[in-house]
């Protein structure tokens, strides 16, 4: 059997063979496709992308519909279980698991460059008061590329690697000092004896005392849930990435943008959407009728539904267990109820059956971020210092892949045909 799709263009009676590999044809296949002389070719029109490959990627791998998710083929329940969130980031990054020399050597490079250049903080203290923190963090980001010129040099490996060391090690100290910032208090400078998630808690809890004393079991929460959110191959903000810095841009120019996708409601944001609907909420009795205001296309249930899982999201089955072990030290987030109740009304509920809506991993992280008090401001920060790992792999592979150009996608035009320009007093 030939690798092949047989096209008749019923238009002109045509027959084309195009190539099927990979389980794709090439878009650009289908440009032979012609009506007539001055026909440009046949184009796919898919707005949001549902069913366009934009690139080949090597880094993580998802089966939606048997909700699998791995890491260059590690399992990211494996990876929970026993891997930290560096090591994941190491992974992520450079295509294998870390021997124990690397691991090491990888750890120094990242703790040597924590601090933040004092002319930054400067720029994070004009922002207002009750500036959000994802506001500060993405600004910050883009404000990196005005400190790290040498960052343009984006074909230069040694240099790539230098700002790959800088964005994974100084992402938490600036979602750090933004919530510093919110809540009026000095920052803290980063403690580089504490583990990557140990000095985060570090820098944003630490008061008085003169060594923080780091919650073991927060700082191994922390760090699955930032295992968990490392990557998640072609999504909103990493398809932002990549187009970005497909124009050869800096990666903080191209992070920023990321960063500002992230910051959606319908992506990062749902977390914090998440808390504010079950607050919204309020009790257990209301649930009933706020699943029948989202039946009626009044709001979403946020924190449900997913474009690539049909099934229940790995993540979420991970974080509810992570959940009951933070609960444990924090004592039970009285929203988690609702959010039980409101999880198993609608996974027996025909509209969500049907639609193949089911928990997605910001159900219930949010909840665990409550818990360990984290204003809801903070929780698309949370999300973003992980992502920091795959957003930089991402871009990585892009701009190493001689296939990939700058990004620019296509149009059906439906404006006005040609028409000549009017004098303004004789505008109706
Ligand atoms: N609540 C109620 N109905 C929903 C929901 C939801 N959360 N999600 C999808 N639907 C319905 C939607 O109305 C549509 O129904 P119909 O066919 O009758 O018009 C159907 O399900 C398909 O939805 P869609 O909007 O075409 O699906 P999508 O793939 O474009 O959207 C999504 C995916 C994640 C944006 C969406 O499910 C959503 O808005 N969920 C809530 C926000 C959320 O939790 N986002 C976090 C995603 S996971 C982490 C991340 O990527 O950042």
């Amino acid at each position: 059997m030939a690798d092949t799709l047989s096209v008749t263009d019923n238009r002109t009676g045509k027959q084309y063979e195009i190539p099927i590999k990979d389980g794709v044809i090439r878009a650009t296949d289908l440009r032979q496709i012609k009506a007539g002389t001055d026909d440009a070719g046949l184009m796919t029109y898919d707005p949001a992308f549902m069913n366009t490959a934009a690139c080949r990627s090597r880094i993580t791998y998802i089966d939606g519909d048997k909700g699998i998710l791995e890491y260059r083929g590690h399992p990211i329940e494996q990876l929970a279980e026993h891997s930290t969130y560096l090591e994941t980031a190491y992974l992520i990054l450079f295509g294998e698991l870390p021997t124990s020399a690397q691991l090491a050597s990888w750890t120094h490079d990242i703790t040597q460059h924590t601090m933040l250049h004092e002319n930054i903080k400067k720029l994070m203290e004009g922002f207002q008061y009750d500036a959000h923190p994802m506001g500060v963090f993405l600004s910050t980001v883009g404000a990196f590329s005005t400190f790290y010129p040498d960052a343009k040099n984006i074909f230069d490996e040694q240099s790539r690697k230098k700002q790959i060391h800088r964005l994974i090690a100084k992402v938490p100290t600036i979602a750090a000092y933004a919530f510093r910032h919110s809540i009026g208090r000095p920052y803290n400078q980063p403690d580089n004896e504490l583990s990557f998630t140990g000095n985060f808690l570090n820098m944003l809890f630490k008061m008085t005392e003169l060594k923080y004393k780091v919650p073991p079991a927060l700082e191994r929460a922390l760090d699955v849930l930032f295992i968990l959110h490392a990557d998640h191959e072609q999504n909103c903000s990493t398809s932002a990435m990549r187009a970005i810095g497909s124009s050869q841009v800096d990666p903080y120019s191209a992070m920023a943008g990321a960063a500002a996708a992230l910051y959606g409601p319908l992506h990062g944001g749902a977390n914090e959407a998440v808390l504010r609907m079950l607050a919204e909420i309020g009790s257990i009795d209301n649930v009933p009728g706020f699943i029948k205001r989202v039946k009626a296309g009044e709001g979403r249930l946020m924190g449900f539904g997913h474009r690539i899982y049909k099934s229940y999201d790995p993540r979420a089955k991970i974080i509810k267990r992570t959940a009951d072990e933070v609960f444990e030290v924090t004592g039970t987030n009285p929203l988690l109820k609702i959010a039980i109740e409101l999880e198993r009304i609608a996974l027996q509920d025909d509209y969500f059956v049907t639609r193949k809506l089911y928990p997605n991993v910001d159900f219930y992280s949010g909840l665990i971020y409550e818990a360990m008090k984290f204003p809801v401001t903070m929780f698309p920060v949370l999300f973003a210092i992980p992502r920091t790992a795959g957003w930089i792999a991402q871009w990585e592979e892009m701009i190493l892949d001689p296939e990939q150009k700058i990004a620019r996608p296509r149009q059906i035009y439906t404006g006005s045909a040609r028409r000549d320009y009017v004098p303004i007093e004789k505008r109706k």
